[in-house]
């Protein structure tokens, strides 16, 4: 629930974040498989097929099934819609800006990212720079992370960056934003996107948390659809959402659902990330 002021975070041992990042790993090599797939002509529907089977097959669960009701394995959002797209029969076409958000359970431990890509050619200049600006902006978030005092730093970190990027041009998803996430997909504390009053919670070590912004072309209006999960954007601008799980531990970070822990991305920032808790 939001606005409580002392929520208690869940602080994992370094063995739970060993099975964080098997869950976390099973996500990318799925996200992975959902990259190779999407082509024109593919069925969103048939991409959350793909989830489910690589889910199913690797023995895991998937957390988004069910969760307050909803349909289906991974949330797919086609152009103006930014986050929570059900799938159906639409087919992708060329051009299109499709994000995939997906999560998994290992052994009780969740992970939850996010990717956005363009479907084919021809790519419109903007949409390419508003996937891209997007994804920068998790890592400016995921490295604010490695320093941070206070979880709140995260989304000043987040707001600085696209401000300094995209000026007007991008806008928030307001009232959306990550989340801690363990023994359940959403936990304390929020993480929002942009600067907030209270600073949130200390950063310590054993806290996990889901860093997502979520950016639209031109103004940030959005509405939600009959189905009660589609978010669509109001001024018709094309959206994008990256999102990984990372985990604060005594010796840094680790970008659970990057394929490396974030290693690469996280040296050019300057950072370097922990050991991966699975390789010893
Ligand atoms: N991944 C979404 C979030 O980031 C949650 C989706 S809710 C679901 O926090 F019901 F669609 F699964
Ligand atoms: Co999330």
């Amino acid at each position: 629930m939001r606005g409580l002021r002392r929520e208690r975070v869940e602080l994992k041992t370094p063995e739970q974040i060993a099975l964080m990042r098997r869950s976390g790993l099973l996500l990318h090599r799925v996200h992975d498989a959902l990259e190779e797939a999407i082509r024109p002509g593919v069925t969103t529907k048939e991409l959350d097929q793909l989830a489910e089977r690589m889910i199913r097959d690797a023995g895991a669960t998937s957390n988004f099934k069910g969760y307050m009701g909803y349909p289906a394995t991974v949330c797919i959002s086609v152009n103006d819609v930014v986050v929570h797209g059900i799938p159906d029969d639409q087919a992708l076409a060329e051009g299109d800006v499709v994000s995939i958000d997906g999560g998994c359970i290992v052994e009780g431990w969740h992970s939850d990212a996010a990717r956005t890509h363009i479907v084919g050619s021809p790519r419109r200049q903007a949409d390419v720079d508003l996937v891209q600006i997007t994804e920068q902006a998790l890592w400016a978030g995921i490295a604010a992370l490695a320093t941070a005092q206070r979880v709140g730093d995260v989304g000043a970190a987040i707001e600085d960056f696209v401000t300094e990027a995209a000026g007007e041009t991008l806008s928030h998803l307001e009232d959306f934003g990550g989340h801690g996430i363990g023994s359940a997909m959403h936990q304390p504390p929020d993480v929002m996107n942009y600067r907030t009053r209270s600073r949130g919670p200390r950063v310590r070590p054993g806290m996990c948390v889901a860093i997502e912004p979520m950016l639209i072309q031109g103004p940030g209006g959005y509405r939600i659809e009959a189905d009660d999960w589609t978010v669509r954007t109001t001024g018709g601008g094309r959206a994008a959402h990256w999102e990984h799980s990372v985990a604060v531990t005594a010796q840094g970070l680790v970008v659970l659902t990057a394929a490396d822990g974030g290693a690469a991305r996280l040296a050019e920032l300057g950072i370097t990330a922990a050991p991966d808790p699975l390789q010893g």
